[in-house]
């Protein structure tokens, strides 16, 4: 079963949006595999946002991911990957389609209210990073049949 790691950043928690926004994946028909409310250490962050060590908005971003509570999800499903981006809507809030989580809940791309993985490799890698395999519950496929 595909897996995705998807975060409400300390913007989305601070607004109480983590609840619609669980809504709008539980509606969609993914399954919900293990949730957290935490507090990003500073290592941790550097490594989750690894891939823009170099690029100027790397300390801003490291600076304001660890500025408070974030809630980290995975989630799983058919294709959760690239659907999970599409309801996240683009990076930047100004951009984002009205409809999509970025559209309709931020401002500017410094506070974007979600993060999600990009890609299989990344989505692995991400889930690694947060979770720990005895967070992360299975679902019995087998309950109806
Ligand atoms: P990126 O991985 O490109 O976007 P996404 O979150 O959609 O996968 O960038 C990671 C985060 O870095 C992004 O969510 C917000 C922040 N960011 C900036 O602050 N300024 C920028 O110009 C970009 C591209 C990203
Ligand atoms: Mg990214």
């Amino acid at each position: 079963m595909e897996k995705t790691f998807l975060m409400v950043k300390p913007d989305g928690v601070q607004r109480n949006v983590i609840g619609e926004i669980v809504s709008r994946f539980e509606r969609k028909g993914f399954q919900l595999a293990g949730a957290k409310l935490m507090s990003i250490p500073t290592e941790l962050a550097e490594q989750h946002y690894g891939e823009h060590k170099e690029r100027p908005f790397f300390g801003e971003l490291v600076d304001f991911i660890t500025s408070g509570p974030v809630f980290a999800m995975v989630w799983q499903g058919e294709n959760v990957i690239s659907t999970a981006r599409q309801m996240m809507g683009a990076t930047n809030p100004k951009d984002a389609a009205p409809g999509t989580i970025r559209g309709d809940f931020g401002l500017t791309v410094g506070k974007n209210i979600i993060h999600g993985s990009d890609s299989p490799e990344s989505a692995v890698r991400e889930i690694g990073l947060f979770f720990k395999e005895e967070e992360l519950v299975e679902y019995n496929k087998n309950i109806n049949e």
